[in-house]
């Protein structure tokens, strides 16, 4: 398996269409809450949201899509919403999968499965089975993950693997048991609902994404919206460390 080295490592030019995309899909609630609506009435909303989505992106040819659906630290909501949340996964597997294969798309779900019931972690497991020899658009879905539960589950993989080395890592060494390590490094972040935080996102992939944060709450979050993001990530210089200068000069 080829795995893809730090992007720090060679400059993605930013005048492109983003290869790889990662979402922090936040507001659902209080979009609900505007309307008078139950919370979970801005989680099925959401859903739409995620469908035109990957429309969009198959069509300005994004590489990888990644949306943060779960975060670890999501348990602590009040359990009817949790179980709520549980079943519209369920639901949207049941329902999309099959939509997503004819599509050519590759479903892969990150994150720790153990605490989701059985029948969920067979769905999920069938999904990416399904579709995993897809050569389109890679979807990942973050459910029940961290961005410290990844770099420690990583750490502890490559410590069992590479025992005599400890002492002595390397950056290369950790990223093979990273959960992504399928997909260059996100180019764009982008976290909708007007929070300026990575709640525990991808925390090592993310070291020189450019990020976008937009007050829209995610169920309004249109392709308007989205074009409004890739605009902006059009503009800026991605530098990794470097001057501006040395941008301009060949073989930095
Ligand atoms: C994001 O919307 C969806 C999940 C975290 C599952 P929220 O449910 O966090 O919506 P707000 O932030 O309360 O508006
Ligand atoms: C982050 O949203 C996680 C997801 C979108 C799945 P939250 O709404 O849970 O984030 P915090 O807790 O407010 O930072
Ligand atoms: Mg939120």
């Amino acid at each position: 398996m080829a795995f893809f080295t730090s992007a720090t490592q060679s400059i993605p030019s930013a005048a492109e269409i983003p290869k790889h995309i990662a979402i922090i899909m936040d507001g659902n609630g209080r979009w609900a809450r505007k309307r008078f609506l139950p919370r979970i009435a801005g989680h099925k909303r959401g859903v739409e949201t995620v469908r035109d989505l990957v429309k969009q992106c198959i069509s300005l040819k994004v590489d990888y899509l990644t949306l943060f659906a779960f975060s670890s630290e999501n348990w602590r909501r009040p359990s009817e919403e949790v179980s709520f949340l549980m079943g519209l996964f369920m639901d949207a597997l049941k329902r999309e999968v099959a939509k997503l294969h004819q599509n050519n798309i590759k479903l892969i779900m990150i994150g720790d499965r153990s605490r989701f019931d059985a029948a969920l972690v067979a769905k999920i497991e069938a999904s990416e089975q399904l579709t995993a020899n897809n050569t389109g658009l890679t979807l990942t879905i973050a459910a029940n993950y961290g961005g410290r539960w990844d770099i420690l589950q990583a750490a502890n993989q490559m410590q069992l693997a590479a025992p005599q080395l400890a002492g002595h890592y390397q950056e290369d060494h950790l990223t093979p048991y990273l959960s992504m390590n399928y997909a260059p490094e996100p180019d764009l972040f982008i976290r909708t609902g007007g929070e300026k935080r990575i709640s525990n996102f991808l925390l090592w992939q993310l070291a020189y994404t450019e990020l976008y944060f937009t007050d829209t709450l995610w169920p309004d979050f249109n392709e308007t919206a989205f074009n409004l993001a890739i605009e902006s990530y059009q503009k800026r210089e991605r530098r990794f460390g470097r001057t501006s200068e040395q941008l301009s000069e060949p073989n930095v």
